[in-house]
């Protein structure tokens, strides 16, 4: 228990990694001989959160319970279920299986270089904020574009963050945000702060993660990761 309320992550690894064109699924390509959806499993295990859910692909769930949850003793996961077809369906059966926590913590598996600090400065705030985000403040320059990729519009960088995860929100308030949704027939969110600014009307707060804390997306994300967790 962290401050006397009950923590559950849920770790996302439901995907098909459609961008990554591999074989095997991202989450289960390997960096330094284990598997990426280790890194983040292993660190909420080492984490003051209580509890974790992992989130997989049906066919999925018993290579993981044998081959990653017990071979590694994260013996933190509570249960390992299966996804949905979009993310937030993912999400929505993560919460399903975490009824009764206080606090969710909502992160993609396929950031592996995830740490205790970043978790820690993510719970710390949820506790003020009810709803927070891991990110980093912008370095590029952001161009919004029109259908023919000409710039339109260049928003003042002071005020541009890249969200990361996990992102953590008061347990009640996101189950809420995700009834709100279930309502609509055109859904389009990518992420869970969107889902409660667009359904609850509620501010998330951005709280500094790093930029390492890269999501593995494309082929070369995977040399990239492999550079920060052998720096750790
Ligand atoms: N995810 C999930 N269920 C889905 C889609 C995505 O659990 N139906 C998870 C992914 O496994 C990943 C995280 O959400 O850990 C972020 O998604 P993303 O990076 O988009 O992964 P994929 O959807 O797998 O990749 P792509 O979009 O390239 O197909
Ligand atoms: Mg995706």
């Amino acid at each position: 228990m962290f401050r006397d309320k009950h923590f559950t992550a849920i770790v996302l690894a439901a995907g098909k990694g459609s961008r990554m064109k591999s074989d095997i699924p991202k989450q289960y390509m390997l960096i330094n001989d284990k598997e990426v959806i280790y890194y983040s499993l292993k660190a909420f295990q080492d984490s003051d959160v209580d509890d974790i859910i992992l989130v997989t692909r049906e066919e999925d769930i018993e290579y993981c319970r044998k081959d990653i949850v017990e071979k590694y003793h994260i013996n933190k996961v509570k249960e390992i279920i299966a996804g949905g077809t979009e993310r937030y369906w993912s999400v929505k059966n993560g919460l399903d299986a975490a009824v009764g926590t206080d606090y969710v913590l909502i992160h993609d598996g396929a950031r592996p270089c995830l740490d205790n600090d970043m978790i820690t400065r993510l719970m710390e705030d949820v506790l003020v904020s009810g709803a927070c985000s891991l990110g980093v403040p912008a370095k590029d320059t952001i161009k919004v574009v029109d259908d023919e990729d000409y710039g339109i519009d260049t928003p003042d960088r002071q005020y541009l963050w890249q969200v990361q995860t996990p992102q953590a929100f008061i347990y009640e308030d996101l189950i809420h945000a995700y009834q709100e949704m279930e309502k609509e027939n055109n859904i389009n969110v990518t992420d869970d702060t969107m889902i409660i600014e667009r359904y609850l009307g509620r501010k998330s707060k951005m709280v500094f993660g790093s930029y390492s804390n890269i999501k593995i997306t494309t082929p070369e994300d995977i040399f990239i990761a492999k550079i920060f967790l052998d720096k750790t």
